[in-house]
């Protein structure tokens, strides 16, 4: 054999940059569970849409002997593709090569796509499998995550960005992934945490085991971390191109309209009689979102972490829209300081990509509680507030039950700048419950009565008349209308193409103060 020609050469270049670290370390991560990166860009793109950058980059490290280990491409995969025909932007850390760790090349690799991403408005998705800094590159790998972070935070309202979490991720690397919108994480193979479980127990003398300490269940229920752990690699993948179905490419664009098959104009019946006579009942807010939008689906994120407030993606009349809801079968749908942030999270982000949101309420006002007062609920509920306050996407607010106290502010009232607010026949709006109310303001009354309980009961009922229903709030028009459930679909649906022209600003500044 002579001295390759020139294509020969190239194809040769090709083969070896698409090995990465080679054979026997792909056969390694497979035996892990785990895909590589090359294939994680072939399941998450469409077929055939990919196109690499920097194949042929390496490293510049002279020490530890790293001159002599060498890997065409480094350890990160990166270009473009197409999801559904949309481009977006896609790094992929491969583990074969330095265990994925981060140095100065695999860095400006990253930092390319993003600066493109940014230029060309395309979302960036990065898929992570790392051991973190590269330890042979020192200072230089610190600074060039510095040089990522900077470009998560310009990007952040800008472009969409989705992080997946395939692998290990430790160290300052999460804090990439945590500057981005969305974090996905898979099950038994992925882990996230600032330190191990080793140093943690030198430390603090705490023995947990990764999973416990990081793994995607504990990050998905527990921290709040992730939005979403995944059952294995393909399923985390495809959750991420659902997700990007209903998002913008970038905060200058609406998001797509599909035509869903599903009736603008569907009643159903069913909703009529969805809410128990009882008030202290509870029912699945699931079941009204999924006979409102069209046909059921809801896109969930965040399901399993602070599960008082549901939120996520769906569309009316083919329009992606963000959900939020109280969920009245979990602490009686209360507001507490998760379900507050995770809320005041999935607000601004949905109105940092112009997507409507629609809000189901039925909430019996924030949770009492040394622990909440402590942890401060004060602080973190004024984020919900200052979310729905600072919305300027269209607004529409459905009271199927109760609205109380500071929560029927909070819930996209009409007061902050609610656009289409509405209530089922069986909304209760009032500062609060009838059982504390007639407790604090006919105290004397019922302590004087000879039957206590009567009158109570009595003075109950008399509370419930007066202000358990819609009709207060709707006489001083805090409400627009009282709908039948059976309507709630084509209602929002009509009010929604009504606000498609919406136009609302807030007054100029550098960026506001909020309670963080
Ligand atoms: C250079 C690394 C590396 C790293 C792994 N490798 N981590 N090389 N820098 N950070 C290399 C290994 O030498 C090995 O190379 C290959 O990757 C696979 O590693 P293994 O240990 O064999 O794999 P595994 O048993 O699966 O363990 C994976 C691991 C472990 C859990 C990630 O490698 C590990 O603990 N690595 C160090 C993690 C860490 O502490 N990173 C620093 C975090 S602090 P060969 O040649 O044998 O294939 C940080 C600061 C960021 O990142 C700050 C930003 C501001």
């Amino acid at each position: 054999m002579g001295v390759p020609n020139k294509m020969e050469l190239l194809k040769k270049y090709r083969e070896e940059s698409r090995l990465g670290g080679g054979q026997d370390r792909i056969d390694a991560q497979h035996a892990k569970g785990k895909m590589t990166a090359r294939e994680r860009i072939e399941e998450l793109l469409d077929k055939g849409s990919f196109r690499e950058l920097d194949a042929f980059v390496t490293h510049r490290t002279t020490d530890f002997g790293m001159d002599k280990k060498t890997f065409l491409g480094d350890s990160v995969v990166t270009g473009w593709g197409t999801i559904e025909g949309r481009t977006v932007y896609v790094f992929s850390q491969d583990f074969t090569v330095f265990g994925g760790s981060l140095g100065e090349v695999h860095a400006e690799k990253i930092c390319k796509v993003m600066d493109l991403a940014m230029k060309n408005g395309h979302p960036v998705i990065g898929l992570n499998d790392s051991g973190g800094a590269r330890i042979q590159e020192g200072v230089v790998s610190l600074g060039a995550y510095a040089d990522i972070f900077l470009r998560n935070s310009l990007a952040s309202g800008v472009i969409p960005q989705i992080s997946a979490i395939m692998g290990p991720c430790a160290g300052g690397a999460v804090y990439s992934p945590a500057l981005t919108d969305f974090i996905f994480m898979v099950k038994k193979t992925s882990h996230m945490f600032i330190t191990g479980p080793e140093v943690v127990k030198a430390v603090t003398h705490e023995e947990v085991s990764m999973d416990d300490l990081g793994g995607a269940e504990l990050h998905a229920s527990k921290s709040g971390v992730a939005h979403m752990a995944c059952e294995d690699g393909a399923d985390c993948l495809e959750s991420i191109r659902q997700l990007f179905s209903y998002l913008p490419s970038n905060n200058m664009e609406d998001p797509p309209a599909v035509d869903t098959g599903d009736d603008p104009e569907r009643r159903d019946e069913s909703l009529n009689t969805l809410i128990p006579d009882d008030p202290r009942k509870a029912y699945d807010m699931h079941d009204v979102i999924n006979k409102v939008v069209d046909n059921g689906e809801f896109f969930e994120i965040h399901s399993s972490y602070a599960a008082n407030i549901l939120v996520g993606f769906a569309r009316l009349g083919g329009q992606s829209v963000g959900i939020v809801a109280n969920q009245p079968i979990v602490l009686a749908g209360v507001l507490d300081i998760n379900a507050s942030i995770k809320g005041a999270r999935f607000v601004r982000f949905c109105d940092a990509f112009n997507i409507p949101i629609i809000t189901f309420e039925d909430v019996p006002g924030f949770l009492p509680g040394v622990n909440q007062e402590h942890n401060g609920i004060i602080l973190h509920g004024a984020k919900l507030l200052y979310a729905f306050c600072e919305a300027t996407v269209p607004k529409l607010t459905v009271i199927t039950r109760k609205a109380y106290g500071g929560a029927y502010d909070v819930m996209s009232s009409k007061h902050i700048r609610g656009d289409f607010n509405v209530a089922w026949p069986s909304a209760e709006i009032a500062v609060m419950g009838p059982d504390g109310a007639v407790n604090i303001i006919f105290k004397k009354e019922i302590s004087e009565a000879k039957d206590h309980a009567a009158k109570r009961e009595e003075l109950i009922q008399t509370y419930k008349d007066k202000f358990a229903n819609p009709y207060v709030a709707a006489a001083r028009g805090y409400l627009d209308d009282v709908i039948e459930p059976a309507d709630t679909r084509k209602e929002l649906i009509a009010a929604l193409r009504a606000l498609k022209t919406k136009r609302d600003s807030n007054p100029p500044r550098k960026h506001c103060t909020m309670p963080l």
